[in-house]
């Protein structure tokens, strides 16, 4: 799928009103605030939101336990940064394809950044790119909290396309095993710190990662 696709399929979500995350992606949000609080050096650090879209997971985030952070969020679909720029739910955002080499990203950098469920909107090629650019925007020794669906490959040796057509989820077009996503973090220079892979929730085919990485000092 080509990103004028991918903008179109997310760019038509925004005509649904939502005002709420959605309740599964709680339980991540509450581990990254854990993560935070284990590593912030300061009292008011930045963290950067990788595809924020209208900023519900940054509101929900600032509400309940981040009033002092500077979140700045960044996504594909501009009109979904402008939402969540005028609904105070982000303090900056850009409108940037972090699936290019030259995505622009003119603000200063953060301590911190998070990434959900990255799978429905980069394949294994354009997750090394987005990595790159996250890398570039965190200090030295910043911390990147990334949560995805993990693909059980030693349980299921159907290509990713027949699992697609499975399951009917024509925005999942890459569903990584660890072992790719732990070869990405390493290429783009990250520290893998800490995994954790979830038993199968969804199916026997895949399940949810997060992985805690580290930028070198
Ligand atoms: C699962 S949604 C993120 C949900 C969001 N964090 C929230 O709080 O509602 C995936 C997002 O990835 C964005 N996206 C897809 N491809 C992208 C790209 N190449 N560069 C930047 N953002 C992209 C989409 O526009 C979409 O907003």
């Amino acid at each position: 799928m080509s990103s004028g696709a991918i903008y179109n399929l997310f760019r038509e979500k925004l005509n649904k009103p939502k005002t709420e995350i959605d309740p599964a992606i709680k339980p991540a949000l509450i581990k990254f605030n854990t993560f935070l609080q284990q590593f912030k050096q300061s009292a008011s650090p930045r963290v950067l939101d990788v595809c924020c879209f209208r900023g519900l997971e940054a509101a929900f985030l600032k509400r309940e336990f981040l009033q002092s952070v500077t979140i700045v969020g960044v996504d594909l679909v501009c009109e979904a940064v402008q939402e969540a720029k005028k609904k105070g739910r982000i303090d900056e955002g850009y409108a940037a394809n972090l699936a290019t080499d030259d995505a622009s990203l003119p603000f200063d950098e953060v301590d911190f950044a998070y990434c959900l469920r990255s799978g429905p909107a980069f394949d294994n090629k354009e997750v090394r790119k987005m990595l790159g650019h996250v890398k570039s925007k965190l200090r030295r020794g910043g911390r990147f909290f990334y949560q995805d669906l993990v693909r059980n490959g030693d349980r299921y040796d159907k290509s990713i396309a027949e699992i697609v057509a499975d399951q009917q989820k024509p925005a999942v077009r890459a569903i990584r095993t660890k072992q790719q996503l732990l070869e990405a973090f390493h290429e783009a220079g990250f520290e893998t710190t800490k995994t954790e892979i979830t038993e199968p929730q969804h199916d026997q085919f895949y399940t949810t990662g997060i992985f805690f990485l580290k930028k070198p000092m």
